[in-house]
Order: structure tokens, then sequence, then C-alpha cells
């Protein structure tokens, strides 16, 4: 794609998901509920899920320069027009409204049509609705994090790197359903780093940046290919902490490179310190 468009246009998605995110905080408050419906993956619903998928479809297939629009919730891609393709997961961690715990929005922005490798990225990053709405961008090869307070963007880190020396640790899934190698890679990791998991990969993936560690959502035994999805979860969280100095992988080669079939397709994800995820690897061989 010619330079000028696509950066234009990033500045332009990075713009309105900074301003809508606020918006998305202030609008939980009453969308707590789960509806009568299941996402294309067979997630159940939460009210929330949908309301944030609408208001950042409307913003953002608006956008001069986005010509797809895509998302967790909704089974088929919005045409718009021409340009990049922007796939987002409205609300990461829906399941925590009901518990009031952290959760995040991620979006992708792709040099390509849908369905797209982690190649084809030009930029991705997500919000996470903490104590402090932050954002993390990362494109031209630096991550920066920002605090969002209503229209206001302040920039509290222009290089975010993910520390070499590892703290924290988190896995999802069920003990039982860890195929064994991973559990054996647990076994040896539990003895070294702290445990973080809270349910919510944005959150939990944000303390990785921040700390130094690993977050997997591996294989199970019950699921080959994991829980997360590729496009909306898998690949932007890959790119983010590759970006940032860190590693990924799906077991077996980084995320960036796993090629897309189908839209929803899941895949194990595991981002984090350089040194776990190759210990990951070696344990998973
Ligand atoms: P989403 O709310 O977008 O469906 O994502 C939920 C995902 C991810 O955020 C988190 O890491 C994982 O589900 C937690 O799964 P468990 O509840 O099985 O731990
Ligand atoms: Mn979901
Ligand atoms: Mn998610
Ligand atoms: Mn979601």
């Amino acid at each position: 794609m010619q330079e000028g468009g696509s950066d234009s246009t990033v500045d332009a998605v990075v713009d309105v998901i900074a301003e809508t995110a606020p918006e998305i905080r202030q609008g939980l408050v009453g969308r707590r509920g789960t509806v009568d419906e299941e996402n294309p993956s067979g997630d159940e619903q939460v009210e929330a899920d949908v309301w944030a998928d609408g208001l950042l479809e409307d913003r953002l297939s608006s956008i001069d320069g986005v010509g797809q629009y895509a998302s967790e919730e909704r089974p088929d891609i919005v045409d718009c027009g021409e340009g990049v393709a922007v796939a987002v997961d409205p609300l990461d961690g829906s399941s925590n409204l009901k518990s009031n715990n952290a959760m995040g929005t991620i979006f992708g922005v792709y040099d390509a049509e849908l369905p797209a490798r982690g190649e084809d990225l030009v930029a991705a990053g997500y919000v996470l609705y903490g104590p402090v709405t932050t954002m993390l961008v990362a494109r031209d090869g630096a991550v920066h994090e920002y605090e969002l307070s209503g229209d206001e963007r302040g920039v509290i880190e222009r290089d975010v790197t993910v520390p070499d020396d590892a703290v924290v640790y988190g896995f999802g899934g069920r003990v039982p359903d860890w195929p064994d190698d991973f559990a054996a890679y647990v076994d040896e990791v539990e003895d070294e780093l702290k445990l973080r998991y809270g349910g919510a990969m944005i959150a939990d993936v944000n303390q990785v940046v921040t700390y130094g560690g690993i977050f997997a959502y591996p294989a199970l035994e019950s699921a080959p290919n994991g829980k997360l999805r590729l496009q909306f979860e898998g690949i932007p969280i890959g790119y983010v902490v590759e970006t940032a100095g860190g590693a990924s992988s799906d077991g077996s080669q980084s995320l960036l490179s796993v090629e897309p079939t189908e839209l929803h397709q899941r895949v194990p994800v595991h981002v984090g310190s350089e040194e776990y995820i190759d210990r990951l690897e070696s344990a998973l061989e």
C-alpha cells in the first residue's frame, strides 16, 4: 500500500479507538448481563460484547482508507470500501464483567484482505480497562503506551520493552486438560516465577509486558487449538509482544507466521520473554 495512505489511515484508526475507549468503559455500566446469543466461536455473548462491537464497527468502517471491518463477535467481514482491514476483539475478557475485573479491547490493522497473516500487520494494539484506561500501540518497530481520559491521550512510555528478567506467569485452561509436555514445562516455570492470572488475556499480557515472564492459553487435550482466536487475539498480541522485544509462539512457530485459513480459527497462544518462549518450544518438540 502507498506509505502515506496507510500511515494516515493507521493514525485515524488509532485515534478513533483511543477516543471510543472511554465511551466503551462508560457504556459497560448496565450492559453486564449475558444475551441469549453465541458468537462465531461459540462463546456466550455479554450485552457489552455486542454493543461495543456495534460502536467500533460504526466508527471504524467509516474511516476513509479502511476497506474491511471484522470482529470476534460477528460471523462475517464488513466490506466498507478500499484500504486496510481492521480486526477487533471488542471486549477481551468480557466474562470478567460479572466479577468486575479488568478487561480490554484488541485491534489489528492489516494491509491485506482478511483472513490475513501477521506479516500483513501495519499496526496492532490494545486498550486495558484497569484502574486507569491505558492503550498500547505497536507500529513502525516501537510500542507506545498512552493514558486515556475523555478525549485526552497522554504518552506515558515511548518505547515499551518486555524486561529480560522474568517475574510473572499465567496459564489458561484447567490443569488436568494440559497435555503432559506443557504440564512438565509448567512444573519448571512455577518454581521460578509468580502466578498472575486474571482471566482476561489483555490484563494478563500487560503484566507480562510490564514485569517480564510468560502468558499462555495453550493447546488443551479437549481443544488442540486452544481457546483464543488467531485473527483477533493471537496475531495482534504476538505483534505487540514481539515489537516490544519479546517472543510469541503457537507452540512451534511465531504467531505472526501462522497461516490463517478461516476468520475465526483458534490458535494456542504463548507470549512473553524470549527465554521462556524458547524453553516452551523445546518442551513441546
Ligand atoms: P473474550 O472475552 O474476548 O472471549 O476472551 C476471553 C479469553 C481471554 O481473554 C482469556 O485469556 C481467556 O478467555 C480466559 O479463559 P478462561 O476463562 O478459560 O480462563
Ligand atoms: Mn468472548
Ligand atoms: Mn478475547
Ligand atoms: Mn471478546
